[in-house]
């Protein structure tokens, strides 16, 4: 592309407000923070495929996320999604929805970092506590009580998911304007 063309290719992305990705945007977030909602509608906002990775793994596996936990346990689930995210790394622009484990493994957790636009859907406990409860197939909030079991995860992943390289408060705001404060942010950042 010539200098000119370059200019009028950023100007049209700038004007309808869509960033140009090169390559994959990663949500990260405890279950609950609507990284799957808002990851489809982002994926649309920037003219990109949208891969939900829990999605990926059900589809390797052939099962559920839960019989995938009750027939081989998290150990292997967490070795799934790892492979999983690894080879989707690879694959260019994208919007990709993590489970809310994937970031805290370190290995992972760098190779995210280093390969994609991590952006993390930051939400107070009651929205969290709200939001699952409309949906289940989640192991870890199957058994005891899901209020105290995200208040421990929190405590555990806030302060590591803080390393994402963008953070939305989505506390109050719809999944709508969730997609437009992650289109601002990525607007203002040159290595997208
Ligand atoms: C998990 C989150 C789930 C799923 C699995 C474990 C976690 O995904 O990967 O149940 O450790 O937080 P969602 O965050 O999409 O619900």
């Amino acid at each position: 592309m010539g200098h000119g063309n370059v200019q009028m290719f950023k100007e049209k992305a700038n004007l309808s407000r869509q960033p140009v990705i090169t390559r994959p945007v990663v949500l990260i977030g405890l279950m609950g923070a609507g990284k799957s909602t808002v990851g489809r509608r982002l994926a649309k906002a920037l003219s990109v495929t949208f891969i939900d990775s829990d999605d990926e793994i059900k589809k390797a596996a052939g099962c559920s996320i839960e019989d995938i936990f009750e027939l081989y346990g998290e150990a292997e689930f967490r070795a799934g999604e790892k492979r999983v995210m690894d080879r989707l790394m690879d694959e260019g622009p994208m919007v990709l929805a993590t489970g809310g484990g994937a970031f805290m493994d370190p290995g992972l957790r760098q190779r995210l970092l280093h390969a994609s636009t991590t952006v993390w859907l930051k939400a107070d406990l009651d929205a969290l506590v709200e939001r699952t409860s409309r949906r289940g197939g989640r192991p870890l909030l199957s058994t005891g009580d899901p209020r105290k079991t995200l208040q421990k995860l929190i405590t555990e992943r806030y302060p590591v998911y803080q390393q994402a390289t963008i953070a939305i408060d989505t506390n109050g705001a719809t999944h709508d304007r969730a997609v437009d404060m992650i289109v601002t942010a990525l607007m203002n950042r040159s290595d997208i």
